[in-house]
C-alpha cells in the first residue's frame, strides 16, 4: 500500500474508502468489509450523516481484534455551522464521539461556506454567514489549535482553491497538511496539483470515479459519463481492468490519495486490487488530456437561496 508523507511527517496511506452516500443500514458492513478486504484509510464526514454507524463498525473491529486503531487512518469534515471559532471543538467533539475515537488522523474544513450554527443546509440569507461574521482564518485557527492539542493527527482543506489556501496560511501562519478536492481525469486539477506539490501539501482526490450515485438534485440531466469513456474502456481492456480500476491506479500514479466510494463487497475488493496496476506513460497522459474542467460536485447548491457566495467566487 502506497503512502504519502506529509510536511509535518506523518504517513498518509494514498488509497482509502470513501464513505459520502454510504447509507444507514449499509455503512457498518461496509466499514467491516473493508476492514477485512485490507482498507486502512477512510475518508468521513460530520454532514454525511452515517459516522455513529461507521464509529460502530470501527469499535467492533478494535474489539474483535481485526485492526488496531494506530493502524487506521480516519479522516473527517468540519460541516459549515460549525465554522464559528468557539465551535470548531464542538464540530470535532461531536465527530469523536459519533466516529467513538478519541482522535482523528486528519481534520478538514469542509468548504469555504458558514452557515448559522443548526442548520445542514442554509435556505436563505440569515442561514449563511458572511466573512465578517465568520471569518475563515478564525476557523482556521480553531483547527491549527486542535492540531496543536493532537486531537487532530493533521489538519487541512477541502474544497479550497489555492488562492485561499495560500490566505489561510498567511494569516494563521499554519499551512494545510492536505487539500482534498474533486480530481479526475474530466477535471485533472493540473495546476493545483502542481501548486500544492509546490507547497508540500498532499492531495487527495475525491469523486474519482464520477460519483454516480449522487442524489438527483445534486446531477446536471446531461452530465458525461466518466466510467464509459471510450478512452478509458480501451485502457482497461487493455489491461484486463476494470474502467473504475484504471481510474484508481491514474489516480495514484499522479502521486494523489484516492478515495473510491463504494458499498458492494465485490467492488471494494475489485477497487482495493487497483493499487497494484501499473499504467503506462503514455496512458496516464492519454487519461489526463480528457480534462474539460468538468466538476460533478460543482458547489451551486451553495451559491443561490440568499448566498452572498458565486460560483466564481466559491472557486476563486
Ligand atoms: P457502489 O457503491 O454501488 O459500488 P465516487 O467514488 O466517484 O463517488 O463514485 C461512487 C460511485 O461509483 C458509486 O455509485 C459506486 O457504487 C460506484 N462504484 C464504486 N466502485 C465501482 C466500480 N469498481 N465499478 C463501477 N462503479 C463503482
Amino acid at each position: 500500500m502506497s503512502s504519502l508523507s506529509l510536511s509535518n511527517s506523518r504517513t498518509m496511506p494514498a488509497f482509502g474508502l470513501g464513505t459520502w452516500k454510504a447509507a444507514p443500514g449499509v455503512a457498518y458492513t461496509t466499514i467491516r468489509t473493508a476492514l477485512e478486504i485490507g482498507y486502512r484509510h477512510f475518508d468521513c464526514a460530520a454532514i454525511y450523516g452515517n459516522e455513529v454507524e461507521i464509529g460502530q463498525a470501527f469499535r467492533d473491529a478494535f474489539q474483535a481484534g481485526d485492526v488496531r486503531r494506530e493502524d487506521l487512518w480516519i479522516t473527517s469534515k468540519l460541516w459549515n455551522d460549525h465554522h464559528e471559532q468557539a465551535r470548531v471543538r464542538e464540530g470535532l467533539q461531536k465527530t469523536l464521539s459519533d466516529l467513538k475515537l478519541d482522535y482523528l488522523d486528519l481534520y478538514l474544513v469542509h468548504w469555504p461556506v458558514a452557515f448559522a450554527h443548526g442548520f445542514s443546509f442554509a435556505r436563505n440569507k440569515e442561514q449563511f454567514l458572511t466573512e465578517e461574521q465568520a471569518p475563515l482564518a478564525q476557523t482556521w485557527e480553531a483547527m491549527a489549535q486542535l492540531n496543536s492539542e493532537g486531537l487532530a493527527g493533521s489538519i487541512g482543506l477541502s474544497n479550497h482553491s489555492l488562492a485561499k489556501m495560500d490566505r489561510l496560511t498567511a494569516a494563521v501562519g499554519v499551512a494545510p497538511h492536505v487539500a482534498q478536492v474533486e480530481v479526475h481525469p474530466f477535471l485533472p486539477q493540473i495546476e493545483f496539483v502542481q501548486g500544492c506539490k509546490e507547497r508540500k501539501i498532499a492531495v487527495t482526490a475525491y469523486s474519482p470515479l464520477g460519483s454516480r450515485d449522487r442524489h438527483p438534485s445534486m446531477r446536471s440531466p446531461n452530465e458525461p459519463t466518466l466510467l464509459e469513456h471510450p478512452t478509458l474502456l480501451q485502457i482497461a481492456e487493455h489491461h484486463g481492468a476494470s474502467p473504475a480500476q484504471v481510474l484508481i491506479a491514474w489516480a495514484l500514479h499522479r502521486g494523489t490519495s484516492v478515495i473510491p466510494k463504494s458499498s458492494n463487497p465485490g467492488r471494494l475488493a475489485e477497487n482495493f486490487a487497483a493499487q497494484t496496476l501499473s499504467l503506462s506513460e503514455e496512458e496516464i497522459a492519454q487519461l489526463t488530456a480528457l480534462g474539460r474542467g468538468y466538476r460533478y460536485v460543482d458547489g451551486r447548491f451553495f451559491c443561490g437561496n440568499g448566498s452572498h457566495h458565486t460560483y466564481e467566487s466559491l472557486w476563486a
